[in-house]
């Protein structure tokens, strides 16, 4: 039994970067940052268990588009009930790999990423996958649109800045979550 708890939480920290779904707390910093008085185009990254997409639908309007991104289809289920329960609102779930959504330049009003950008860096590629990550989230992003990342420790804070070719526009510490976050907040 404690054998089985410790190998499912190895494998939430090594494969999904998080050892229980984000907080309440962490939802609402984060979602909190959209303007949604305005219809917007939304991508969701890492939607696991869907904390993050259940609070992008609520507060979306119906003009609004989401895309959900989530690369395990074992996590199907929480999102597709999400959205057989908001039928009015606009959301579609992509199965597969980000950088598959990231081909059209100026797309995206906001995205919101959960990825666990420090698991990349692990990659054998040398931190490749991780850049063309990130510049697939630049060149997707719309002039004047929001990529919104939670992370622990401040990690790859520089990496993005790079990217970006400017300082992050804010950092918010949110320590009510497993495991304390920081949220940053990076505009084209
Ligand atoms: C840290 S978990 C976040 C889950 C949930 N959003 C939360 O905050 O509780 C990261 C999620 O990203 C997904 N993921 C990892 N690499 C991905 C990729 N390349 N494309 C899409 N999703 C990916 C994982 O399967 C996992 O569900």
């Amino acid at each position: 039994m404690a054998i089985n708890i410790y190998r499912k939480i190895k494998r939430n920290i090594t494969e999904d970067g998080l050892i229980v779904s984000s907080s309440g707390f962490l939802v609402n910093t984060m979602v909190g940052k959209i303007d949604f008085s305005r219809p917007l185009r939304i991508l969701e990254i890492g939607s696991g268990k869907g904390p993050f997409t259940r609070e992008i639908i609520r507060r979306m309007s119906t003009e609004s588009v989401l895309d959900v991104c989530e690369i395990k289809s074992e996590y199907n289920p929480w999102i597709e009930r999400l959205m057989i329960a908001n039928p009015h609102k606009q959301v579609t779930l992509h199965n597969g790999c980000v950088t598959e959504l990231l081909n059209t330049p100026e797309t995206y009003d906001v995205i919101v990423s959960s990825l666990p950008l420090k698991n990349f860096e692990r990659m054998k590629d040398q931190n490749a996958f991780l850049n063309r990550l990130i510049e697939g989230f630049k060149f997707a992003l719309k002039e004047g649109g929001i990529y919104l990342q939670y992370q622990y420790f401040r990690s790859n804070k520089a990496d993005i800045e790079r990217v970006f070719g400017k300082e992050m526009d804010e950092i918010d510490f949110v320590p009510l979550n497993i495991l304390p976050a920081f949220v940053y907040s990076m505009t084209k």
